[in-house]
């Protein structure tokens, strides 16, 4: 088993990855010190893992919750029925939350948890491959909002991640694809070997070839796990995580939650920031050519949907969490594995990029 620690002080937690960790009680509960446990999941996930997850906790007085499956139930309404089984079943403060799911799960779960009483501990138990290299680190939780995604939330540290890379075996090739391109993310970002490597090991991740698949989980929570660590609450270096999401979150939201999937949002995003990067001239254009070649190996789209017009994205982009007085700020890339801090950009510019990309 592989433990990478998430140093934070006294909110400190491990991440730890293997196959069949479900099964492994003594790993997750270590770090439950309550009796009474909320095990939160979708209508999903719970046919095929719940089970699993409840003979390893059965020491404890656990109530189970089944959300509604997809990005358009990430919403305050649906958080609203977790606070409900927490009163309904008389959970108390002490009471452990644990998010069985992808990054949808475990973003509302994490936000409930911040919220209930004023916080209970929680545990992740990410299983798709973008919530085992992404969203189950770092604590970042919360909700989307009509008028932008992610929009309601806070930043509350789990008391562990627990990645079994098993539960992989079950994914789509579809969302294995939209994993992939929050692994891209992390080579073009910070790590270029990586980077190349992800040239050359593709097709072994398609395949599911789980020495591949193990060892890019590592990699990205390593570098996940450092960063958070520097910044926890993104004050600087954490906002390169979002590469190309803004672009993205335009896509995602502007679309209708769940017409694109994250990643396949995030991976149309990193096409136009390295589009608009050249464009300023950080980038080279053959870097960019390597950007677009990579993602489409990855089976993801590079090319946004044609009904977003220029306003539509300057609208959803003038609402980003990023911005500072008003003013869109953007993660460039300076070339491949060095991504800068967010910088105001010149509209004119990001305009072109858009117009590039088919909007109108
Ligand atoms: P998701 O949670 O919707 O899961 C994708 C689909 O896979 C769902 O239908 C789910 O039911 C299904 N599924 C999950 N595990 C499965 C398994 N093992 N076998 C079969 N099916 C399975 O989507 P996601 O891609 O995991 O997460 C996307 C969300 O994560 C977005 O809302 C995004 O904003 C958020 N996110 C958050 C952070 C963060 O730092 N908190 C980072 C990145 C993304
Ligand atoms: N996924 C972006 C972050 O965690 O900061």
């Amino acid at each position: 088993m592989k433990v990478i620690n998430v140093d934070l002080g006294e909110r400190s937690y491990p991440i730890y990855i293997d196959f069949d960790l479900l099964a492994n009680s003594e790993i997750i509960c270590q770090h439950i010190k309550s009796k009474q446990v909320l095990v939160l999941t979708n209508e999903t996930i719970a046919p095929l893992y719940l089970e699993r997850l409840l003979v390893s906790l059965s020491a404890y007085q656990v109530q189970t919750l089944v959300l509604p499956d997809g990005e358009q139930y990430k919403t305050i309404d649906t958080v609203t029925t977790i606070f409900d089984s927490f009163l309904e079943n008389q959970y108390g403060r002490n009471a452990t939350l644990i998010a069985l799911g992808g990054g949808v799960v475990g973003d509302m779960g994490g936000f409930a948890a911040a919220c209930f009483q004023r916080g209970v501990p929680f545990i992740q138990v990410p299983t798709t491959l973008l919530a085992q290299v992404d969203s189950s680190v770092g604590g970042k939780t919360g909700v989307n909002h009509p008028l932008g995604k992610n929009m309601i939330g806070a930043f509350y540290q789990p008391e562990c991640v627990v990645v079994d890379t098993q539960v992989l075996k079950t994914l789509d090739d579809r969302q294995l694809s939209a994993g992939l391109a929050e692994v891209i993310k992390y080579g073009l970002i910070r790590d270029p070997d990586f980077f190349s490597w992800l040239e050359q090991n593709m097709p072994a991740l398609r395949a599911r070839d789980y020495a591949a698949l193990s060892y890019a989980i590592e990699r990205c929570c390593l570098a996940k796990a450092q960063i958070v660590a520097e910044d926890e609450k993104e004050a600087g270096v954490r906002a390169i995580l979002n590469l190309g999401h803004t672009f993205g979150h335009a896509i995602e939201s502007g679309s209708g939650y769940g017409v694109y999937l994250h990643g396949e949002a995030v991976a149309i995003g990193c096409c136009q920031a390295a589009d608009l990067s050249r464009r300023l001239g950080y980038l080279s254009a053959s870097d960019v050519e390597r950007i677009i070649a990579i993602f489409q190996r990855a089976g993801l789209p590079t090319k946004p949907p044609k009904n977003l017009s220029t306003d539509d994205y300057l609208a959803f982009m003038g609402r980003d969490k990023k911005n500072i007085d008003g003013h869109i700020h953007l993660i460039l890339l300076a070339k491949i594995g060095w991504a800068e801090l967010p910088v105001t950009v010149d509209i004119d510019t990001l305009v072109a990029t858009l117009e590039n990309y088919g909007a109108v």
